[in-house]
């Protein structure tokens, strides 16, 4: 487990990387997780009944989930999208988040 998830994470920073030396200000200006609201809740907890609440999800699943959805195994055209928009440190950091967050 632990180490598919290092391999994914080389992989991911070598595809990647090109395209984070194109445009490095502009992914880093962007605070992914206040798009992530308008769907998901301030707390984590969505008001829609077709998207899944976050808050107090286990940290690795909700990783595993964006990595899915970025490697397109999880098909979802938003997740896909915002999940491209994450660095990997970024995605680290939201599942960290949104798991510390009372259900
Ligand atoms: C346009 C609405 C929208 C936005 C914006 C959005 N999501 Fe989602 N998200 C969804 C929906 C809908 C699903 C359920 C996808 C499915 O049906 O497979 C989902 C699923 C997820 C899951 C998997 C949850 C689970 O229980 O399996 C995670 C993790 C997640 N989103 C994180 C994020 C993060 C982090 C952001 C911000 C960077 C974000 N989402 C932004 C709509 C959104």
């Amino acid at each position: 487990m632990k180490l598919w998830h290092m391999a994914a994470v080389a992989l991911g920073l070598t595809v990647l990387a090109p395209i984070a030396q194109a445009a490095p200000k502009a992914a880093q200006k962007s605070a992914p997780i206040e798009q992530c609201i308008y769907c998901h809740g301030v707390d984590g907890i969505a008001p829609d009944a077709e998207v899944p609440h976050l808050a107090g999800q286990n940290e690795r699943y909700l990783l595993n989930q964006m990595m899915a959805f970025r490697a397109g195994k999880r098909p979802h055209k938003e997740m896909r999208y915002m999940s491209r928009h994450m660095s990997e440190d970024e995605i680290a950091a939201i599942a960290a988040y949104y798991a510390s967050l009372p259900r």
